[in-house]
């Protein structure tokens, strides 16, 4: 199969810096890596909410905000590719640059490519560009609810999802800079036009391999 791995910034990274964390997600795509060629997108978390919140605050505009983002989703990345032996030491800057690298490597790791939305659309645009089996976006909830589940106790969650259901879902949120939802709407867009099969899914190693194994898990998007 050909999976691509979102991977939440503060999913990976937690709060800080914990070498150990990083390293557990590393463990982990090595051995999905033995049977499945990968790719990996990664977040940029609290540091990227950081960098975009002092930026704005000094007058930058969205679009810079996005670069500044950027950046730090493609320093986190090379801290996962420094864990992963087989990875390419080099961070893609584009698509054709990954699937050229994935030519010659069963795991290619990157970050963020350009300004207007999060890590979720890069995957999807990378799932539809590589003709990926399957989307997994490891995420900061378990899944997609009706409702955000911290704000609301009616909020529901949902086992599975057609495309169309979560891109109507997904719809009228917000999406300036750093914002966080649980997928932004052009990967919902992306996914319901290539019909990219979705996990959406708690971003924890174990997570990983149960979904790759096709274990029911999260929100699944099909159909
Ligand atoms: P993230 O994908 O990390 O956004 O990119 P997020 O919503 O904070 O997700 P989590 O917390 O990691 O799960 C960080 C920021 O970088 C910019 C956006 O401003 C985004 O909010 N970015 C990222 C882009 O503009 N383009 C990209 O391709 C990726």
């Amino acid at each position: 199969m050909i999976v691509v791995l979102s991977l939440g910034g503060s999913v990976l990274m937690g709060e800080g810096f914990n070498a150990e964390r990083v390293r557990e997600f590393a463990e982990v795509i090595e051995r999905i890596s033995e049977n499945h060629r990968v790719f990996v997108v990664v977040g940029g978390g609290r540091i990227a909410r950081e960098y975009i919140n002092a930026a704005r605050e000094l007058g930058a505009d969205e679009t810079y905000c996005d670069y500044m983002g950027i950046e730090v989703t493609r320093l986190n990345a090379m801290l996962l590719a420094g864990a992963i032996k087989k990875a390419p030491k080099f961070i893609p800057h584009d698509f054709k640059s990954a699937l050229e690298l994935s030519c010659n490597h069963d795991v290619v790791v990157m970050g963020g490519t350009f300004p207007g939305h999060t890590t979720d659309a890069t995957s999807a645009l990378l799932a539809e560009f590589a003709g990926a089996d399957i989307l997994l976006n490891a995420t900061s909830v378990d899944g997609v609810y009706s409702d955000d589940p911290k704000k609301s106790r009616d909020a529901i969650k949902y086992d599975k999802l057609t495309f169309k259901q979560l891109v109507d879902i997904v719809s009228g949120k917000e999406t300036s800079a750093g914002v966080s939802n649980v997928l932004d709407l052009l990967a919902a867009k992306i996914i319901e036009r290539s019909k990219i099969k979705t996990v959406i899914f708690l971003g924890t190693p174990e997570n990983i391999e149960r979904a790759v194994r096709g274990e029911e898990i999260g929100t699944v998007v099909f159909g």
